[in-house]
This record gives structure tokens, C-alpha cells and sequence, in this order.
């Protein structure tokens, strides 16, 4: 199953590389901050561009350092291989911790009177089972920087397939669903392997952008007023690898702090500007959908701004997480810039 991520490119990565490929030969350094599932990051380090990657939240750069930073497969030396550690992490029992009492169907929670149906009782026991393991494991330093990040990354990922969510992790079904009822299992990464200069970091686009020179920026900031840090709030967790207060009856981690300018219209255009002027860049891209905060128009005359804009426009298929959303196509823009 794909990674159901609001705003993906996984399906657009490579149209998006070959636009970028069009004013900046390969060798360039690319950022991608704001690089969410790092599907664009992925396909530029294919494509033999140096890639900047980041997030404002934590789990993106799990996903970015997997499918940039390993030059070869991983060792995981002291469990005798990759393979041996994740066989480990799928055969150990259920524990009753924060995931269990929080997110799983027989749990109870702190502060709601009834249980939240993010998981089945089992699989929430199984991922605090695997979170100690982890974090275990790297406090005994039986892993690598880069092995622990992985491993937390391959834990993302099988917990995508179990969660008993319609799309973002903003709320859970009523009822645990056919997918949801499976037992988790932890898959082994696959790698491109690729000798790029790459840098993963976590922060805000705008002060990452500040501290380094690059040639190139690949904005796909968030186009909806859903807040990144409140939909993803358990993946979050998992990255950050705590146990914060679960609040409400969705059990959001406190978000505030991580809400993002892109999500509201009127903070929009300036977050934009900081973004744009803070990197200093000779080319600038941007992803944008005709459903974004800002139009077409609005976004063209903030570009207009920098530099000449080529617009570019491909069909692609709606992202709904729920049954009433809007469905079917929807037009997705990509506007270059080459700055003056
Ligand atoms: C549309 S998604 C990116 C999707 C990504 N290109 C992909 O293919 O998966 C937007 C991302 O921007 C991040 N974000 C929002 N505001 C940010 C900011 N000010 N600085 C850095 N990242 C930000 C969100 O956490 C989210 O991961």
C-alpha cells in the first residue's frame, strides 16, 4: 500500500525532476525542505543532483535519511544483520505502555473516558514493544545513529498499514477495519544506493535554508489549512520517541508550537516571501495545487516577484480522507523560476 500522505509526490516525483532538470544539470545541489515522505529527495539523488533534505516535524527526516543517507546495506552488527533485527522487532510480545493504554482499542486513556481505536489492543501492545527495543538498543549503543533512524523509519511504515485511520491520523474509523485487524509486521527497507553529497536536517525551511548555500529550492509546502503536525501527531510520536500528553478525543499530541504559516491564507504569502528570501537560491521551484491557500494568480504575482516564471501543469489524482470528500482529478502546478 502506498504511503498515504497528504500532498505525496511519489506519483509526480519524476515529472518533477525532469522539469528541474531542465534549468539545473545534474551535480547541483537541490534543497527539499519541506520533504515529507522525501519522495522528490529520492528521485533527485537518482537523478545525480546533492540533495538538502528536511521537515519542520521529525518523521520526514526518518523517511529522508533512509532514502538518502545509506551508502550500502546496513550492518546491524551486534543482531548478526539487518534481516536478524527486524525478525527480532516482528517476534517480540506485547507490552501494556503509552500506545497500548493511549491508541489501542482496549486501552485507557488518560484523559477520555472510553478507548481511542487507532490500533487493535495487540498491535498497539506490539508497538510499544518495538519502541523500547529501539530505543534500547540505541541507549546500549548496539546501534548506529543511522541504524536507529532506520529502524524507527521501517516502524513508520508497518504501522501505516495497520492503522485503523480513513486517511490522516487527525481522528480513527468507529470500527476496527479488515486492514486494521492485521497483525503488524515490520518490512525491511530496499536501497538505492547512490554517492551523493546529501544532508538531512529537521527545522523550519526558512532558518535551514538561512544557514546553507544551495543552487536550487523545491518549495511543495502544505496547500490546505490541515496542520501537518496535528494529522500525523502518532507518527510524530513514534519519530520523537516520547510520551506526550494524548489530548481529546483524537489524543493529539500538543501541535501548536509545530503549526505551519503555509496552512493559513493570510500568513501564507509572507511564509513564502521568508522562505524564498532566506535560501538565496538561483532557481526556485514550487509545487502547488489549484486547491492551495493562495490562487494561481496570487502565487504567480509572489514569484513574479524573484524572476521570470515558467508555469508547468500535470493531471494527478485527489487525495481524500474521507468518504465525502472531493474526489477524482485535480491539477497540479509546478512553477520555475530562474531568479534575477
Ligand atoms: C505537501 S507536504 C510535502 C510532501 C512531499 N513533497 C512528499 O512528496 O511527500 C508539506 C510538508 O511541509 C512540511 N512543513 C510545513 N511547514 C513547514 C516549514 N515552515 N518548514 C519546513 N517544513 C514545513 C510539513 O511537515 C509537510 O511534511
Amino acid at each position: 500500500m502506498a504511503y498515504r500522505y497528504l500532498g505525496n509526490k511519489s506519483r509526480l516525483s519524476e515529472w518533477i525532476v525532469n522539469q528541474i532538470a531542465r534549468h539545473l544539470p545534474e551535480g547541483g545541489l537541490v534543497a527539499d525542505p519541506m520533504c515529507g515522505t522525501a519522495a522528490v529527495s529520492q528521485e533527485l539523488a537518482l537523478r545525480g543532483y546533492d540533495v538538502l533534505a528536511g521537515d519542520a516535524l521529525v518523521f520526514p527526516t526518518l523517511h529522508a535519511k533512509a532514502r538518502l543517507l545509506h551508502r550500502h546495506e546496513p550492518e546491524f552488527q551486534s543482531f548478526g544483520g539487518y534481516s536478524e533485527v527486524i525478525a527480532k522487532l516482528n517476534a517480540l510480545p506485547g507490552e501494556t505502555g503509552y500506545f497500548y493504554r493511549e491508541f489501542g482499542d482496549k486501552g485507557t486513556p488518560l484523559e477520555r473516558d472510553k478507548p481511542r481505536l487507532y490500533f487493535t489492543a495487540e498491535n498497539a501492545g506490539r508497538i510499544d514493544a518495538m519502541r523500547s527495543f529501539i530505543r534500547q538498543a540505541a541507549t546500549d549503543g548496539c546501534i548506529s545513529g543511522l541504524e536507529h533512524d532506520l529502524l524507527l523509519h521501517d516502524l513508520i511504515m508497518a504501522v501505516n498499514q495497520v492503522a485503523n485511520i480513513a486517511g490522516t491520523y487527525g481522528y480513527f474509523r468507529s470500527k476496527i477495519s479488515s486492514n486494521a485487524a492485521r497483525p503488524i509486521e515490520i518490512q525491511p527497507s530496499s536501497f538505492s544506493f547512490n554517492r551523493g553529497a546529501h544532508v538531512v536536517i529537521h527545522g523550519d525551511a526558512s532558518t535551514v535554508l538561512a544557514e546553507h548555500q544551495v543552487d536550487a529550492i523545491y518549495l511543495d509546502p502544505p496547500y490546505t489549512k490541515r496542520q501537518y503536525a496535528g494529522n500525523y501527531h502518532i507518527l510524530e510520536t513514534i519519530a520523537r520517541e516520547d510520551e506526550p500528553i494524548a489530548r481529546g478525543d483524537g489524543g493529539l499530541r500538543p501541535w501548536t508550537e509545530d503549526a505551519s504559516d503555509f496552512c493559513y491564507k493570510r500568513r501564507a504569502e509572507s511564509a513564502f516571501r521568508e522562505v524564498i528570501e532566506a535560501a538565496n537560491a538561483r532557481y526556485i521551484f514550487v509545487s502547488y495545487s489549484e486547491d492551495g491557500q493562495l490562487s494561481p494568480t496570487t502565487l504567480l504575482s509572489i514569484l513574479s516577484d524573484y524572476g521570470e516564471v515558467l508555469v508547468n501543469t500535470q493531471d494527478h489524482l485527489r487525495f481524500s480522507s474521507n468518504s465525502n470528500a472531493k474526489t477524482g482529478t485535480l491539477t497540479e502546478f509546478l512553477y520555475c523560476v530562474e531568479v534575477k
